[in-house]
């Protein structure tokens, strides 16, 4: 990563493309031209893609085109030529099933773009759910220069005086519905106001996490995932990110070079400190999976042990992502836990992440809270075993009420989330809060694309009592804007045969977080003969991408990818076919 080795411009990529006197330049030289550029404008300059994630259903992303101009202007300004290229949006809300079930579709699209275009380094612009972690797997395995340009948090808004959390307060406010203390005409007024402006949702969910473990990682300008998608220091930073774009490529500084161990490490770090989603697991898997840095569950349980959090921040907190920047961000919680950081790790800005951290400084101890106040000291995620997962799987035990988190009940079974819905408000099952809510097929294969069903849903007589938390078990994933004493990710899953397809309604289930086990009271003698009674589901996919997702998805606690696509140990392809 050092500054003293830059390329020559007859060594970067794009010049094979554009530079020889030979016929196929010639095309890609006069094709430039019709585009309206003179060869001054191309020639000997990095090419600088921009990978845009926006579409008319990426609300989400509402700001990107402006924001790739703004890119376009700090490639310009560095003496880069910047084309941007437009990938899948994936969109949390709008796509079905869910868009975890394309994350390895757009990961395959960027890395096959970035290894077809003559591209030098890339701008990944990504903010909404999956579309960070996917951008992040197609660039490894490409190894291509690049960077991300985080898509920031939505702005602050509230209703009726009460701030409001996207994604979070609509399942909070959804349960007053359930509850019958909230109307069908307020519940529609919430709509104006759930999400007031572009950006992502401005909780610490998914898309805050990913961003952040991007810049935790050293895959961003520093401070850059932290500013809400309409300051106008966002557009200063896409510009920046655009001309930090043309630095990389001139020193073909490539994402094996900066995410590595010690980036994942730091990548771990922040998510527990952050109180961060859970989804982070399946993607930071998923991304060391592509590289050649080996990471298991249990390094994520070792870190959860040794982090305390310390952001403020809904859904386990109390403030929301516009409250964080104002309090100094990123960089200043990452400065509070610094020594738990490799701070000799690089980034894309040439520096060290301890460098990028000189001169931090936290402005709202309640926000980002201090060592010796922790919103909890330790342990904000726990990976659970037992004989009901005996892969894995994962709680967030700061987001339940904690006396759940160790506990014995009957399980009340449901085969599928059809089965969920018809039936988990039916009176006659008469559960009470002791019961265990299983939910089976809501895995990457059950489901298929393993949704953000894990927070299921409580009855409704159990609510109108006031009960706001139960134990809940499933091989599906939560948003990270949700909460309660849910089970999540179990491997191997139901649809695959795992114990979780096992499990019949009265039947005991044990929850022991500190102990850091998930069982079911049945003998071995029994889960033999009820896996003798077993059927394995028929496949559901003859043709088109759900065949190639149902053979080649792995399971949760491998990170969801296609197998076919993990780095198996020999070297990247060359990046450029020419
Ligand atoms: Fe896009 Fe929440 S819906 S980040």
């Amino acid at each position: 990563m050092s500054k003293s080795e830059r390329l020559q411009p007859d060594q970067l990529r794009s010049h094979r493309y554009l530079g020889p006197d030979d016929l196929r330049s010639f095309g890609h030289r006069s094709r430039q031209k019709q585009s309206g550029f003179s060869t001054e404008e191309f020639a000997g300059k990095p090419v600088i893609g921009i990978l845009n994630t926006w579409n008319d259903l990426i609300s989400c992303h509402a700001h990107f085109r402006q924001r790739a101009e703004e890119i376009k202007r700090g490639v310009w300004q560095a003496g880069g030529f910047p084309v941007e290229i437009p990938v899948m949006g994936l969109s949390e809300t709008f796509m079905k099933p869910t868009s975890m079930y394309y994350r390895n579709f757009l990961a395959m699209e960027t890395e096959e773009v970035l290894r077809t275009y003559p591209i030098d380094a890339a701008v990944l612009m990504g903010g909404c759910d999956k579309t960070t972690p996917a951008l992040l797997m197609g660039a490894l395995s490409a190894d291509v220069p690049s960077i991300v340009m985080p898509g920031g948090p939505m702005n602050k808004t509230s209703w009726r005086g009460e701030p409001l959390a996207s994604g979070t307060d609509v399942w909070k406010y959804w349960a007053e519905r359930g509850a019958g203390r909230l109307s069908c005409d307020s519940w529609c007024e919430l709509e104006d106001h759930i999400a007031a402006s572009p950006g992502h949702c401005m909780t610490m969910g998914t898309a805050s996490t990913m961003t952040a473990l991007a810049e935790s990682m050293g895959m961003t300008m520093s401070g850059a995932s932290s500013v809400p998608a309409t300051h106008s220091g966002h557009s200063r930073m896409a510009a920046a990110t655009g001309r930090a774009a043309v630095e990389i490529a001139w020193r073909d500084l490539r994402p094996s070079q900066v995410l590595t161990a010690q980036a994942f490490e730091n990548g771990m770090t922040a998510l527990m400190a952050l109180g961060g989603s859970t989804n982070a697991i399946v993607h930071l898997l998923a991304m060391a999976g592509r590289s050649r840095v080996g990471l298991s569950l249990e390094d994520f349980d070792r870190i959860s042990q040794r982090t305390p959090v310390l952001a403020n921040l809904r859904p386990t907190g109390k403030y929301v992502m516009g409250d964080f920047f104002e309090a100094g961000g990123l960089r200043a919680l990452l400065a509070r836990i610094s020594d738990l950081l490799h701070l000799e790790a690089g980034t894309v800005e040439f520096r060290t992440l301890g460098e990028s951290l000189e001169g931090a400084e936290c402005y709202d101890d309640d926000v980002i809270r201090t060592r010796d106040n922790a919103i909890c000291e330790s342990g904000s995620l726990a990976v659970l075993r037992g004989n009901l997962a005996p892969d894995g799987c994962v709680i967030k035990p700061a987001a339940a009420e904690q006396d759940l988190l160790r506990h014995r009940g009957p399980a009340v079974v449901f085969r599928d989330y059809p089965d969920l819905k018809a039936r988990i408000d039916d009176p006659s099952l008469q559960l009470t809060r002791d019961h265990v809510i299983v939910l089976q097929s809501a895995g990457p294969l059950g489901a298929p694309g393993i949704p953000e069903w894990g927070m299921l849903p409580l009855p409704r007589y159990l609510l109108e009592q006031g009960v706001r938390d139960m134990v809940r078990i499933s091989d599906s994933r939560m948003s990270g804007t949700s909460y309660g004493a849910c089970v999540l990710h179990v491997s191997p899953e139901s649809f695959a045969g795992g114990p979780l397809a096992l499990v019949r309604t009265g039947d005991m289930i044990e929850l022991d977080v500190e102990a850091r086990t998930l069982n079911i009271d049945v003998t071995e003698a029994e889960l033999a003969s009820r896996r003798e009674q077993w059927e394995p589901p028929e496949p559901r996919f003859t043709r088109g991408y759900g065949k190639l997702y149902e053979e080649q998805t792995t399971q949760s606690h491998e990170g969801c990818d296609f197998r076919f696509l993990h780095h198996d140990g020999s070297d990247p392809p060359p990046p450029a076919i020419h």
